[in-house]
């Protein structure tokens, strides 16, 4: 991972990554031995990097995918059919609150996560990009793909982050 990049980035979340209510998301399971705020952070770092690749906004994208689910309770509470289409709606409320509004990109890019699966659509590529993000990095994470990243080792493993200088 490079350092500029990566600097690119936390300029975009790094207030974000310390709130209490995103650093809570470490204490709810997403995926087996995947907690929602590494998911969260994953999603948000792919959707970041497909937003710029495709020229939109990398911000929205990053935040967008960092807050996209900040339902923040525990998800077995609900039948899954349920919270398929609940959580975004939970997470929209808290990021909103968390941040005192949300761009229309931010709240689109949370809202319509879970399209097709759920009937609200991405109305922009930055909110595709969360989207898209959710699905490849759902899927590493059952492949058990996650703790071997760059990500992974630089920003969940004790220690100064792991980036190349170059
Ligand atoms: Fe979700
Ligand atoms: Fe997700």
């Amino acid at each position: 991972m490079k350092q500029e990049r990566w600097r690119d980035y936390l300029d975009c979340v790094g207030e974000l990554l310390a709130a209490p209510q995103v650093q809570a998301m470490k204490d709810i399971r997403h995926h087996p031995g995947v907690s929602c705020f590494e998911h969260s952070l994953f999603v948000s770092y792919v959707a970041f990097r497909l937003a710029r690749r495709w020229g939109k906004d990398g911000r929205a994208a990053a935040r967008a995918g960092l807050l996209h689910d900040l339902y923040l309770y525990d998800p077995r509470s609900l039948p899954s059919y349920k919270q398929c289409f609940a959580h975004p709606l939970a997470a929209e409320r808290n990021a909103r609150a968390l941040c005192g509004g949300l761009t229309r990109e931010e709240e689109n890019g949370i809202l319509a996560h879970m399209w097709p699966m759920a009937r609200r659509a991405p109305h922009s590529r930055t909110a595709a990009a969360v989207c898209l993000a959710d699905k490849l990095c759902a899927t590493a994470e059952v492949l058990g793909i996650w703790r071997r990243t760059a990500l992974y080792r630089a920003a969940c493993l004790p220690g100064p982050p792991s980036v190349e200088t170059r």
